[in-house]
């Protein structure tokens, strides 16, 4: 058992900084190695964690003794940095989405199953004291509708994030963390048809109002919603009905209609995901992570398929062609 994890981090923009904040203020690990292609994040966020930095992961990865890697790059770049880890026998943390394409998913799955790689996917949603109590209540529950939503400006920006090519669009950039939700709380999502339409950000080229239908493996069908011109934001959260009953779902405080006792929250249940990763990287054990890399290609497929049947205008079975 390591006493101290020796974290790199590959991609030190605003995400990464997050986790650089979580990670140094965990005395069980430490961030010896920070790797940006922009040499100027590299630096800086070497400068405020004291660490090595590197403008190339594989330099990184070859010089710098690392017991974990923190991939944190957008969508378009990933690939190349995780089958280089998993090279190199390390486990890692990706943010979510995995890959823009469900067969560099599930290449670097496959990768991930041939080595036993300890993963984590950056959902971080699914950790929450509020995921948790709703998932063991619903249990025994039948779930009849689930409708969920993700509304907000962030097509407003002018990055990668609002460029098709570069994050797939709201559904599978922002979205997958509802859709990632809807499946913990709800089970698998076997079928989705999806319409979309850019009615009011004329400059970019991605959708900014996707409308999804979906089915689950359970026989409940679902809806999401998402919007990226909204000034203002109301995003991850599901309604669940069942029984008589809807669960007004949402990180913090969900809600249930009609009052119900059995339905609790307590929040001394809730994790932080930074601490379980490292903690299971620090003693092997991983029964903490709920959210290991074949999950994250699972919700992406979820996207992928609506973004295929807004396409062809046909319901596509997730997964398939
Ligand atoms: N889990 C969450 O709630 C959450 C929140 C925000 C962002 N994210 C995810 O985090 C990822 C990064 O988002 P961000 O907001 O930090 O983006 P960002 O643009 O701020 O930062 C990305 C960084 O990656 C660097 N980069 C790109 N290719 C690289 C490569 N090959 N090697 C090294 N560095 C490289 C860029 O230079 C940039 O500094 C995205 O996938 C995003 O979806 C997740």
């Amino acid at each position: 058992m390591a006493d101290q994890v020796r974290v790199g981090f590959v991609g030190c923009g605003g995400n990464a900084r997050g986790h650089m904040q979580q990670v140094a203020a965990n005395p069980a690990a430490r961030i010896v190695a920070v790797c940006d292609i922009s040499a100027e994040a590299a630096q800086a966020a070497a400068g405020q964690f004291s660490a090595q930095p590197f403008t190339n992961h594989r330099v990184m990865l070859d010089a710098a003794q690392l017991d974990a890697v923190y991939i944190s790059v957008p969508p378009f770049a990933h690939g190349e940095i995780e089958l280089d880890v998993l090279d190199r026998g390390l486990p890692f943390f990706v943010e979510k989405p995995v890959a823009l394409s469900l067969e560099l998913a599930q290449r670097i799955a496959a990768r991930v199953r041939s080595t036993n790689a300890l993963t984590c996917v950056g959902y971080q949603l699914r950790y929450t004291a509020a995921a948790r109590a709703t998932k063991a209540f619903l249990a025994d529950k039948v779930v009849g509708m689930a409708v969920g939503r993700y509304w907000c400006p962030s097509g407003r920006g002018s990055s990668w994030l609002q460029q098709w090519a570069k994050s797939g669009g709201q559904v599978v950039e922002q979205a997958t963390h509802t859709i990632d939700m809807m499946r913990f709380l709800c089970g698998e999502i076997t079928e989705v048809y999806c319409l979309q339409a850019n009615r009011t950000l004329k400059t970019i080229d991605c959708p900014d109002h996707n409308v999804l239908a979906l089915k689950f493996a359970s026989g409940a069908i679902g809806s999401l919603t998402t919007c990226w011109a909204f000034e203002g934001w109301d995003g991850n959260v599901v309604d669940i009905f069942f029984d008589r009953y809807r669960i007004g779902w949402n990180a913090g405080t969900p809600s249930i209609t009609p009052a119900c006792e059995a339905f609790q929250v307590d929040q001394a249940l809730g994790t932080a995901i930074d601490q379980v990763f490292i903690e299971a990287v620090r003693t092997g054990d991983r029964s903490g992570i709920l959210t290991p890399y074949e999950e994250g290609m699972r919700s992406l497929a979820v996207s992928l398929a609506a973004n295929a049947s807004a396409r062809s205008g046909q319901p596509k079975r997730v997964g398939g062609p």
